[in-house]
């Protein structure tokens, strides 16, 4: 049913402007019959930051930044949905166009700038599905003409923690002028210790929600180095590797389309975001699990970002040009891969290349 769902409408939304076609996607996807979803292979479940994860996949944010249709992403087999980003004012991002597709990369570029709905309208969609269950966890970020931008993450930390299952501290973006700043060590440590102690103030009528940070995955090793280390003292639950890059790999064949100002996703990105992923890893020490994002195409590339260290993956651009169908095609390769070598689960083979990764040349 989804293939064939697949082979209907991905040749149809190439013809729409990418905005457009997002927006008819969310919509179909709002009209999805409320079916049950297939159970998961039991192998593919993984135990982060206190939840359990019915298999490792999640969808990344930016795909339904105002959490308008998380209970169909979830039945259609992704075991987690992060929906955001959300600042705490509604907000109209970039003039259009400003979302690119680089079809002979499977790649996009996008300058969005954090468009959303904002907190309140958010909120009250997160809340009336919150009796479904299900994993969702809420990207957050401050808006742009934010006087305070550390202020704003506080609040959304305090207005979310009922109805998210973690936050993801979103400080990589690179469409909001000077946001990722806040990646600098000294900047961090105040944002993330203002953001925990949100969490232990709220803790009491909303639980105990992890928080993630996601970072850039342009930043040095040096910075790399300071940032694992304030996320560490600062004790966050997880890290989330990595967001859009701003650089412009050599190999891209679109090279009009690769000048357009903003974050590339897709296949160009896979290389870098995984080799941050090896990095973060080795840093981490196992303080902390990773979500590993960017480029992921295949069950291939999902166990390469696996063995480079990440716990759980997420996906967002390759859906454009591989369709739903790909969630299963991942399952059926990391169950069948975990069958064949006689595994037990992921966890087993998480961070098993980290190593040899970190000392491949530089990806350029
Ligand atoms: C994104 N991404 C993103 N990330 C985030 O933290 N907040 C956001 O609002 C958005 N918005 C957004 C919009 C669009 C159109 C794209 C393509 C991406 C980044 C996304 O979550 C992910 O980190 C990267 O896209 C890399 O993964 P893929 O797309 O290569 O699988």
């Amino acid at each position: 049913m989804i293939r064939a769902f697949d082979a209907f409408s991905l040749p149809l939304l190439r013809w729409f402007d990418p905005e457009d076609a997002h927006r008819l996607a969310i919509q179909g996807l709002k009209l999805l019959p409320p079916t049950r979803p297939r159970t998961d292979d039991p192998k593919l479940a993984v135990r982060a930051f206190g939840l359990n994860f019915p298999n490792p996949i999640g969808i990344a944010a930016g795909f339904d930044k105002n959490a308008e249709a998380p209970d169909a992403l979830l039945r259609l087999g992704f075991g987690f949905v992060e929906v955001g980003t959300v600042t705490p004012k509604p907000q109209d991002g970039n003039p259009r166009p400003r979302l690119f597709r680089l079809d002979r990369d499977e790649a996009v570029i996008n300058r969005m700038g954090f468009n959303n709905d904002g907190a309140p309208a958010v909120l009250r969609r997160l809340a009336s599905r919150a009796h479904h269950g299900g994993i969702v966890g809420v990207n957050v970020g401050a808006n742009k003409d934010s006087p305070d931008r550390v202020a704003d993450y506080v609040r959304l930390i305090e207005t979310f923690a009922p109805v998210a299952s973690y936050f993801t501290i979103n400080v990589s973006s690179p469409n909001t002028p000077g946001l990722r700043n806040l990646q600098q060590a000294a900047i961090l440590d105040d944002l993330l210790a203002r953001v925990i102690d949100a969490r232990e103030r709220v803790r009491q009528k909303a639980g105990d929600t992890p928080v993630l940070l996601k970072i850039a995955p342009d930043l040095s090793l040096a910075q790399l180095d300071e940032v694992v280390q304030v996320a560490r003292s600062r004790r966050v639950d997880g890290m989330i590797v990595a967001n859009t890059t701003v650089a412009r790999p050599k190999s891209l064949r679109d090279k009009a389309r690769g000048e357009e100002i903003g974050g590339l996703s897709g296949r160009p990105l896979f290389r870098l975001s995984t080799r941050m992923v090896a990095e973060t890893y080795v840093r981490a020490e196992g303080a902390f699990p990773l979500i590993g994002v960017g480029g992921i195409d295949s069950g291939g590339a999902a166990l390469t970002k696996i063995r480079a260290g990440a716990s759980l993956i997420q996906l967002y651009s390759s859906l454009i040009y591989k369709g739903l169908g790909l969630i299963d095609d991942i399952k059926n390769d990391l169950a069948a891969t975990l069958l064949r070598t006689g595994r037990d689960s992921l966890a087993e083979i998480v961070g098993a290349d980290a190593a040899t990764i970190t000392a491949e040349d530089w990806p350029v």
